[in-house]
This record gives C-alpha cells, structure tokens and sequence, in this order.
C-alpha cells in the first residue's frame, strides 16, 4: 500500500523531471513486431525467460561493441524506450542520476539489470526511504545505477554458461553472475526474472532486486552523504 503509493509519487516525480523538450515523457510502446522472430521460452528457476535462438551480431565485433549499429537487427528500439516505457522507476533513476546523455550514445552497448518497480519498493521500504529522498541524493542514484549496467553485450545464455565476475560501470566493482541467474552484488543479490530483452544498444536482464554496491550501503546506514 505504502509501496504503491510511493511509486504514484515517484511517477509524478519523474515527470517533474523530464527535460522541457519532452520527447522522453511519451515513448512509443515497444511492439512485438521489432522483438527476435526465433524466441524460445526456457525455465529459470520458476521463471519464464526468453532466449532468441540465434543472437547474432549484425557486423564484426562482439555484438557490435563500439560502432552505431544495433546490436540485434530486428530489435530497432533504443534502451531509453525500453527503459522509459517497462520501468519507469529505473527511468526515474536514470534522470535523477545526471546521465541524461548516457542512453543516447548508441555505440556504447550494454548489459543491464533493471529492476523492476517492485523491487525499487522492496528497497525504499527496507531502508526507510522515500522515492523523493532517493532521487534527491544524485550520488547515491548515480552509484547504484551505473552498479546495474555491464559495459558489454552478455546475452541471457552466456551467462548461463558458466559463472562469471562481470566489471561495472561502478569503476572497482563487480557483479557476480550464477548460471542459475543468481546477480551476487556486494550488499544484495537478485535472481534474473526474465532474460534478453534486446533493445538497439543494450541486452536488459530484468531482476527482482535493487543491486546494492557497498559503498551505497555505507552511504546509506551512515547518513546521506
Ligand atoms: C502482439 O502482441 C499482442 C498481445 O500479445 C497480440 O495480440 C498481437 O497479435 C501481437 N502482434 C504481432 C504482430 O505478433
Ligand atoms: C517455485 O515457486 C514455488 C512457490 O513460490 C515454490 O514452492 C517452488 O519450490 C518453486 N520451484 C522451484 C523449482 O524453484
Ligand atoms: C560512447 O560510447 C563509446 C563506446 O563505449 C565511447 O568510446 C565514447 O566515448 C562514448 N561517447 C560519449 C560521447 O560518451
Ligand atoms: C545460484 O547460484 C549461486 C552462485 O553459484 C549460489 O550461491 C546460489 O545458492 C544458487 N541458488 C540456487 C537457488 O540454487
Ligand atoms: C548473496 O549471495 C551470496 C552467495 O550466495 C551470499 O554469500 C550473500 O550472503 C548474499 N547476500 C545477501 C545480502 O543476501
């Protein structure tokens, strides 16, 4: 209840803080007709994820790292769309954060964890937070968020491969990928609810938990900095 209420606010909130121009406040749905043609379903835990078959980079380079190509031929949408329009409370972060240019740069490709609004209420309720507060501690937004990105394209079935540490753009810290979609961060973990949501330049992994680094903990137990 409070949680919900919480997220109305936080909604209105980040309306509040669209740029004047608008163009974010309003994104076109995502159509399933831009989505991989060959999507197949497997089970992750008690999980419904989709795997395309065949996630094959349009040019040479992994996954076109670096250039201005999409990722993912048949996925034209950008992960601002994707972002803005299926979690609006990372989308909040994301402007509160400072790095309202960072979505744009369409050679930058990466992984990200998105939690969803639900667990961004887990987390305002476990700290005793508000979404207000939150947002107006631009650091602790900005550490928390770049905690939840990969700056490379690791498909749902890559990590599922083996178990693996992956850098962040958090500079110094890692996440810690289970091949049973287990996210071991340094003060929370999160399990992979729904994997390879391909959008132009980035692969989402939607996750059921707010990726805690240390240092967001610290920041937090020991008064906002
Ligand atoms: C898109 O999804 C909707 C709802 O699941 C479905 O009714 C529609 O037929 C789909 N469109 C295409 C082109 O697959
Ligand atoms: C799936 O979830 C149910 C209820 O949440 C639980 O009882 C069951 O053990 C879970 N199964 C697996 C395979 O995790
Ligand atoms: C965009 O991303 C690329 C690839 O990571 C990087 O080299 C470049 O510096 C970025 N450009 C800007 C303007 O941030
Ligand atoms: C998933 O994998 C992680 C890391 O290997 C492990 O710590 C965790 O216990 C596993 N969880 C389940 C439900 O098997
Ligand atoms: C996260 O998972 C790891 C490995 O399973 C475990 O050691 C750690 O205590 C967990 N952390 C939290 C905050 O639950």
């Amino acid at each position: 209840m409070a949680a919900t209420s919480s997220i109305l606010i936080l909604a209105i909130l980040a309306g509040s803080l669209l740029p004047s121009g608008a163009q974010f406040a309003d994104p076109p749905p995502p159509s399933n007709e831009t989505m991989p043609d060959s999507i197949t379903v497997v089970d992750v835990g008690n999980d419904t994820t989709a795997v395309p078959e065949e996630p094959v980079a349009e040019t040479e380079g992994e996954y076109n790292q670096g250039v201005e190509d999409c990722i993912y031929a048949d996925s034209p949408l950008s992960r601002r769309q994707v972002i803005a329009d299926g979690y609006p409370t990372l989308w909040a972060a994301a402007q509160a954060s400072g790095l309202t240019d960072a979505p744009e740069n369409i050679s930058q490709k990466l992984t990200l964890f998105a939690p969803t609004d639900e667990a961004f209420s887990k987390f305002f309720e476990e700290n005793g937070l508000s979404p207000e507060e939150v947002l107006a501690n631009q650091p602790l937004v900005l550490e928390v968020l770049t905690y939840h990105a990969v700056p490379a394209v690791k498909d749902f079935e890559s990590l599922a491969s083996e178990p693996q540490d992956l850098p962040t753009l958090k500079e110094g810290s890692m996440l810690t990928i289970g091949t049973n979609g287990t996210v071991v961060g340094e003060a929370s973990n999160a399990t992979i609810a729904k994997g390879n949501i391909w959008s132009c330049n980035a692969v989402i992994h939607e996750i059921d938990t707010v990726l805690l680094p240390q240092s967001a903990v610290d920041a937090l137990t020991g008064g906002a900095p």
